[in-house]
């Protein structure tokens, strides 16, 4: 049996170690990846901490790779060994990111365009998968349910408001807004991302640091002179930013959040909980056919992968950037660790 190397949970709330595990072997309609690049995402310092999502330790976690296709399973075409290519992970240890090779279903994976590299691919799947199923999906604000991403479905003169826009998630929400033509895009953000999001899209950014949460809402609908926001996104998901993002919405509006508490609220304002995997029976159909048209809208600029911050010492490294995320450490930018590479601490 081939090992690899790991940063395995053995158990719920433990420490995190490196240790060796079998390679997986890709079955019917899989592919195997050699992952060169991994990101980390704030779901795995929670699973660690509050043990959810996980069925069964000891556990891979890694919601995001990107590397070489290794293996290719039973009836899987259009993959060689040797393609660079980029996926989500999932909750079962065969498909974490945080090992050496990992497996996923072909028909979530994409090719890494020319234009970025296996780091800045590994920054996209979990984040920009979460903003599309809340905006566009049948399960969030259903904007876009076939997922179809061309000019005919356009809100063009209508305005969108982003909470976190320098979130990783929150910077995929600001560029579909943009991708479905709204006119006006607020978001709430630290000014010094200000220059990056406008690049993105936001129309307007209001700094986090000026304007309290509580008169959001107020200079939210000032810059819209008070012409309704009908859909809100919160990459942020904690009460007080849900408080906000629905003060902002008319009547009728839509918040897809990111929070599993967020609930109606019984004033006709509608809200979404976003679970933001493409491989839920709920969401396969809509992330199949978003992993055909995402690597185009990378090659072509539609779509613009967060900035990253590389991590140093394999997958020994991702350990300290979790602390990192856990301690709100990190703004702007994507963790990524290399499993491939041997730490030297
Ligand atoms: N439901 C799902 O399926 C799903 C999927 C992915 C993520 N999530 C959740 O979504 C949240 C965001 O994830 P992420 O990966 O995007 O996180 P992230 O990039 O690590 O978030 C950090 C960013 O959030 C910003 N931020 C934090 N508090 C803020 C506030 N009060 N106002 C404005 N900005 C604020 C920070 O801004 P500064 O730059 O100003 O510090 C920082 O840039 C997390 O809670 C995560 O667990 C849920």
């Amino acid at each position: 049996m081939s090992l690899q190397k790991a940063l395995l949970l053995e158990k719920a709330k433990s420490p995190f170690v490196v240790t060796d595990v079998p390679i997986p072997k890709p079955g019917p309609g899989q592919i195997s990846v050699k992952v060169i690049s991994a990101a980390l995402n704030p779901v795995d310092w929670k699973i660690q901490a509050f043990n959810f999502l996980v069925e069964k330790y000891p556990a891979i976690l890694g919601s995001d790779f990107a590397g070489d296709v290794e293996e290719i399973g039973e009836g899987v075409q259009g993959f060689s060994k040797g393609d660079k290519v980029f996926c989500q992970g999932s909750f079962t240890s065969e498909m974490g990111g945080f090992q050496q090779y990992a497996l996923n279903p072909a028909e979530l994976v994409g090719k890494i365009p020319s234009n970025i590299d296996y780091a800045q691919a590994a920054s996209i799947p979990l984040g920009f998968m979460t903003a599309a199923v809340g905006i566009m999906s049948a399960s969030g604000a259903a904007l876009n349910p076939t997922c179809t991403f061309d000019s005919s479905v356009t809100f063009s003169g209508k305005p969108a408001f982003v909470f976190g826009g320098s979130a990783s998630v929150g910077q995929y929400a600001i560029q579909i807004f943009k991708i479905l033509g709204f006119s006006t895009i607020i978001t709430y953000a630290s000014a010094r991302h200000a220059d990056f999001l406008k690049s993105l899209g936001a129309t307007h950014v209001i700094d986090r640091a000026e304007v309290s949460v509580d008169s959001l809402a107020e200079v939210v609908k000032k810059i819209t002179n008070n012409s309704p926001i009908e859909i809100a996104f919160n990459a942020v998901g904690d009460p007080d930013s849900r408080a906000a993002c629905l003060n902002s919405l008319a009547q009728g509006g839509k918040l897809a959040d990111v929070s599993p508490q967020a609930k109606e609220q019984g004033d006709g304002k509608k809200v979404f909980t976003i679970y933001g995997s493409g491989h839920t029976p709920q969401n396969r159909e809509f992330g199949r056919i978003l992993w055909k048209h995402l690597p185009r809208m990378i090659q072509d600029g539609t779509v613009v992968p967060n900035r990253v911050e590389k991590l140093p010492n394999g997958l020994v490294g991702i350990d300290d950037g979790l602390k990192k995320m856990k301690a709100h450490q990190v703004s702007g930018v994507k963790l990524i660790a290399f499993p491939q590479e041997v730490a030297v601490v």
